[in-house]
């Protein structure tokens, strides 16, 4: 069994696998408790997994834990607390932004990474940031005003 060696949330944590392919996510889940990260579709197409590496966002089911070794990871976890959310976590909040809530992780962790790359972004490019990420529930117009309210906090 290999032992890697994964900084998440500003631990640096050894986690063992039989398999170097096997999905972060599971890791994160299983191993470590970080249940902000769900698991969607497994596919790499709905968002739901979605953590930041190295601060971009990664889509945790198709990420192996092999790959993930030795890189910055950030969970939904890592980025705030009930106390004290983090500015985009607190627009959700603010906005209202869930409705089941499956997909907030992902699209908290996407926005984080869009407005890492761009911290005032416009309403096009905010859509166009989380085209990637599924709601079910359509709550895309909420989730989008909280983005733009993150951004301009
Ligand atoms: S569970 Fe990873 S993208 Fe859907
Ligand atoms: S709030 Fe239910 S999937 Fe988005």
């Amino acid at each position: 069994m290999a032992s890697y060696s994964l900084q998440v949330n500003g631990r640096t944590v050894a986690v063992e696998s039989w398999d170097p392919s096997q999905p972060l996510l599971y890791v994160l889940r299983n191993a470590l408790d970080l249940h902000g990260p769900k698991f969607g579709c497994g596919l790499a197409q709905c968002g739901a997994c979605t953590v930041l590496i190295d601060g971009k966002a990664a889509r945790s089911c198709v990420t192996p834990v092999s790959q993930a070794a030795g890189r910055k990871i950030t969970t939904l976890e890592g980025l705030g607390t009930p106390e004290k959310p983090d500015a985009v976590q607190a627009a959700f909040i603010a906005e209202q932004a869930a409705q089941c809530g499956y997909c907030t992780n992902g699209m908290i962790m996407t926005a984080k990474s869009v407005l890492n790359q761009t911290p005032k972004p416009t309403l096009e490019q905010v859509k166009q940031g989380l085209a990637g990420n599924l709601c079910r529930c359509g709550t895309h117009t909420r989730i989008v005003r909280a983005v733009l309210r993150a951004a301009s906090a």
